[in-house]
């Protein structure tokens, strides 16, 4: 959600930075633009378009349009004001001399601009962020920085800046606070980014800000200051992953990528957390004590991270009988939470930057809970503030709807549940050897559920043109069907629901008529019969129904349902990994036949940075 790059070097700002805004897309934004030095005429260029960052391309002509070694670029995901030519970043002040980049909300930004109106400022946009650039040239007197620090100490809110000043073109400043930020550093060049893969290009060598943080970038360093303007030291991490992780290696789309990147990217979470048939969790410390004193665990987390959750509740409470509740990040932090110091919190995030998941987690912090978090992207905000964090390793995800961060996180989940449940004393020998057997054998079965993809296919071949679609099932498989719509929706903008299979009666059922396409899920043996049930009472009201189930109930079944994907049988608590690719790749082809922009669906964005 909207997206930072700045350059400050020996070569041409411009197309670098057109190129790192591209490989920040997958955010999502609804706009683009970009602000250089040009020391032609001593002034800033700014040009901005809404559309794709294509558009702002074609019109810079790649940036060759442009002569400048600095300058920031920006991708908008509108909040303050529609997406349109003038809303979009950089935002400038009244002279122009001062262009800003943002990501996050000013909260107090009416009242700001109101207190500017006074002292003569027009506004030319509606957003929050030119109040930024207004206040930072109202106070300034020839030193940016001090100008900068007066202008933030009046700001309230969550960002991300990068400032640009035509009077200082030597240096380029961002700043922190709630919004991610990393600082980039090269040689003779220094970069500001929203995440890594704008910059990786580049540089391998990255810094992370913290929240107040500020840091003047030259070309030949950064200095770093905190909050009361006092220089920090800023250590540099090596990022280690490859460029082309991050690149669609010749497939259509980066969703389908990550999809056929499950297996592997598994293999790298579990494989070095199971040692000689047990589970080693050498990145996370709980006392024998803390974990035998537990009297509740809470998973906070959003979207399909919420549903890893919800999947998850069933593995942790019968893995190791403690309450679990899972709650949504949005509400946990404003719902006064019980939390004690016998409470784990754990908290779930691909990004890592989630802005809703960070403020639960400081809450949760605040009220004494132990917070242990499932995190994809190393170094993000919630892994640092985090008491013990468990890696996923599932590698960089770009498409907006997550798939690999999703089957990781639950494996994972499915795997500290186990791990807990070993040291509590709660799960019998023979389970946990079954259990440790069959997270070894997930990957191969997860290979061979998508080496069926063309069925997947045809199904959605057949089902793309419904307008509404309901996922029904019970337990495991009701949280399955959570995440299995919430794919659909994402991509193919089909109206789509899950519910609880017995909650149908209780209203939904009425909306059952001819035709209506139900994807009944039913990979757990024990409800099976009563997920027959329920197929029979869809049927008997007209519904077209496409079911899920293990490869031994297929047959059976198939005399009810009007089709049946089928998975391999594995251990009932891991199922939901692999019931979740059909259902991935279901979502995947329904789109595709649609023509929907399938790694970039409309309003949405991969990392929600603003509440
Ligand atoms: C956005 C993404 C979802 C993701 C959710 C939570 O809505 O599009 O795919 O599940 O954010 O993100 P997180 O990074 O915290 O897992």
């Amino acid at each position: 959600m909207c997206g930072i790059v700045g350059y400050i070097g020996r070569e041409q700002a411009a197309p670098i930075l057109l190129e790192g805004l591209s490989r920040l897309e997958y955010r999502g934004y609804d706009s683009a633009g970009v602000a250089v030095f040009d020391a032609g005429t001593n002034t800033l260029a700014v040009h901005k378009a809404k559309g794709r960052i294509q558009v702002l391309s074609d019109q810079l002509h790649g940036g060759a349009d442009l002569n400048s070694t600095v300058g920031v670029g920006h991708t908008r995901w509108a909040t303050h004001g529609a997406p349109s030519d003038v809303n979009s970043h950089p935002q400038v002040s009244r002279s122009g001399r001062i262009a800003v980049v943002h990501n996050g909300i000013i909260e107090n930004y009416a009242e700001l601009k109101s207190f500017l109106r006074t002292k003569g400022v027009p506004f030319r946009s509606e957003t929050d962020t030119e109040v930024v650039a207004q206040l930072i040239e109202h106070f300034y007197e020839g030193d940016l920085l001090a100008a900068v620090g007066k202008a933030l100490h009046r700001v309230r809110g969550a960002y991300a800046l990068g400032i640009l000043c035509a009077d200082c073109p030597e240096q380029l400043i961002a700043v922190r606070k709630d919004s991610p930020l990393i600082l980039g550093r090269g040689e003779g060049c220094n970069f500001i980014a929203s995440d890594v893969t704008a910059i990786l290009r580049h540089t391998r060598r990255v810094s992370y800000m913290e929240d107040g943080e500020l840091a003047v970038l030259t070309r030949d360093g950064i200095r770093c200051y905190n909050h009361l303007m006092q220089p920090v030291e800023k250590a540099a991490v090596t990022i280690d992953w490859e460029i082309g992780a991050a690149e669609k290696d010749g497939y259509e789309h980066f969703m389908f990528k990550e999809i056929m990147e499950q297996p592997q990217a598994l293999r790298r979470c579990l494989s070095p957390r199971i040692r000689e048939g047990e589970v080693v969790f050498e990145d996370v410390s709980l006392s024998g004590d803390y974990i035998k004193n537990l009297r509740r665990v809470c998973v906070v987390a959003c979207g399909s991270s919420y549903h890893v959750g919800m999947a998850g509740k069933y593995h942790l409470e019968r893995l190791t009988r403690i309450p679990v509740e899972v709650a949504l990040s949005s509400e946990f932090r404003y719902m006064d939470p019980i939390v004690d110091q016998n409470t784990l919190i754990i908290v779930i995030s691909q990004s890592g930057e989630t802005l809703d998941t960070l403020a639960a987690l400081r809450e949760a912090r605040r009220l004494g809970g132990h917070i242990l978090s499932i995190v994809n992207v190393v170094g993000s905000s919630i892994a640092r503030e985090s008491d013990q964090v468990l890696y996923t390793w599932a590698g960089p995800e770009i498409a907006v709807a997550t798939t690999k961060a999703y089957t990781t996180q639950l494996a994972l989940l499915s795997l500290l549940a186990l791990w807990l449940g070993r040291r509590l004393g709660t799960v019998p020998d023979q389970d946990y050897r079954q259990m440790i057997a069959a997270f070894q054998e997930l990957p191969d079965r997860m290979e061979e559920v998508l080496s069926r993809r063309d069925d997947i296919q045809y199904f959605a071949s057949n089902y793309f043109n419904h307008g509404s679609i309901f996922f029904i099932g019970r337990g495991l498989d009701y949280a399955l069907g959570l995440e299995g719509s919430l794919k659909l929706k994402e991509i193919s903008y089909i109206h789509s629901e899950a519910y609880a299979s017995g909650e149908l009666k209780h209203g939904t059922i009425s909306l059952i008529e001819d035709g209506t396409l139900v994807v009944a899920l039913s990979t757990c043996g024990r409800l099976f019969a009563k997920a027959m049930s329920n197929v029979a009472e869809v049927k008997s009201r007209g519904a077209n129904v496409l079911a899920l189930t293990v490869e031994s109930h297929r047959e059976e079944m198939a005399r009810t349902a009007d089709a049946v994907m089928a998975i391999p049988e594995l251990h009932e608590l891991l199922l939901p990994c692999l019931g979740v690719v059909p259902l991935q790749l279901f979502a995947y082809y329904v789109a595709l036949m649609r023509g929907c922009d399938i790694d970039k669906p409309r309003n949405l964005a991969k990392s929600v940075t603003v509440e």
